[in-house]
């Protein structure tokens, strides 16, 4: 018997890296997804076969011990054949690009828990959450979570640690941008940076959160009366907070610089230091600012919001 689900790829919106330290962000899921399909199969080993790589090793090793990024599907697969007498083969199919802070890592453990815990009983989204942010913190220990969340309930939502995703009910009427940077990072050690930026000055961060709370309650607001224009202005403010913490670099300035050309605004989406920016658009600018990048080569295309989460099949 095989056990598939697919899930959807993320855009933090306003609040990325002030949400590890409680501060409430807002984010949406995309219409790009990865799927991953588990089978059974003879013989205690699990088996990973995706579009970055195989890798194929005996039950029961130690997590500590795989260096792969892979290893969460590993962690998944082994915790749920403890007692089996099997193994399970997994492959992972991805229209998501990756490591450039589309979410492609949460989808992965999303879409990982729900396909491989199926192979061996019915398991509700909350359980399925649950298990896909303890295998997101075998490659990145201190997640606010917010990505896992996004990815298996779908939709607009804001999140904060303490009392987890509230869905937003309007739907707003605007087009996404995604321009990358193709420069790969890893979030883990951009959250470290940032970590140490706040060790260096506790009152200069803290002011910061203070200010970007302040920012999402506005961006809340302004999301119900569909203001774009303003929503612009707060996306401006957002990267201001984010160049202060210093995640952003030369080329995902000039980016921006470009995406704000012309669209309502543009800011770095997810841990920065590389990876994507996203540029706020609706039917008027939606053209002209795709345009705008592809006349300066850049890789760029628009998302809708996904609506669905988690897909099971
Ligand atoms: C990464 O997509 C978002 C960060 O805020 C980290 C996190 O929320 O876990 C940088």
């Amino acid at each position: 018997m095989k056990s598939k689900a697919s899930a959807p790829g993320k855009v933090i919106l306003f609040g990325e890296h002030f949400v590890v330290y409680g501060v409430k962000a807002i984010l949406c899921a995309i219409n790009k997804r990865i799927t991953v399909t588990a089978e059974k199969i003879e013989g205690k080993k699990i088996s990973i076969k995706s579009n970055i790589g195989n890798l194929e090793l005996e039950t029961g090793k130690l997590i500590s011990e795989i260096n792969s990024p892979l290893k969460p599907f590993y962690y998944l697969a082994d915790k749920m054949l403890k007692n089996e007498n099997t193994g399970i083969e997994i492959i992972v199919e991805s229209d998501i690009p990756l490591g450039v802070g589309l979410g492609s890592s949460s989808a992965c453990c999303v879409a990982g828990a729900a396909a491989i815990s199926r192979l061996f009983r019915k398991t509700s989204k909350e359980e399925i959450l649950t298990l896909a942010i303890e295998a997101e913190k075998t490659i990145f220990k201190n997640t606010s979570g917010a990505d896992c969340t996004v990815c298996t309930y779908g939709g607009i939502m804001n999140y904060d640690k303490e009392n987890g995703f509230h869905k937003i009910e309007s739907e707003p009427n605007f087009h996404l941008v995604i321009a990358n940077s193709n420069i790969e990072h890893s979030t883990e050690s951009i959250v470290e940076d940032v970590r140490e930026f706040k060790e260096n000055d506790e009152a200069g961060f803290s002011s910061l959160c203070k200010k970007e709370s302040k920012l999402v309650e506005d961006v809340l607001e302004l999301l119900k009366e569909n203001d774009i224009k303003k929503l612009g202005t707060k996306i401006k403010e957002n990267q201001e907070y984010l160049e202060t913490i210093g995640i952003s670099n030369e080329k995902l300035r000039e980016m921006i610089q470009i995406g704000q050309t012309e669209s309502f605004g543009a800011k770095i989406t997810g841990a920065g230091g590389g990876g994507c920016i996203y540029a706020l658009t609706d039917e008027s600018n939606l053209k002209q600012t795709i345009n705008q990048f592809k006349d300066k080569n850049y890789d760029c295309f628009s998302v809708k919001i996904d609506f669905k989460g988690l897909d099971t099949f």
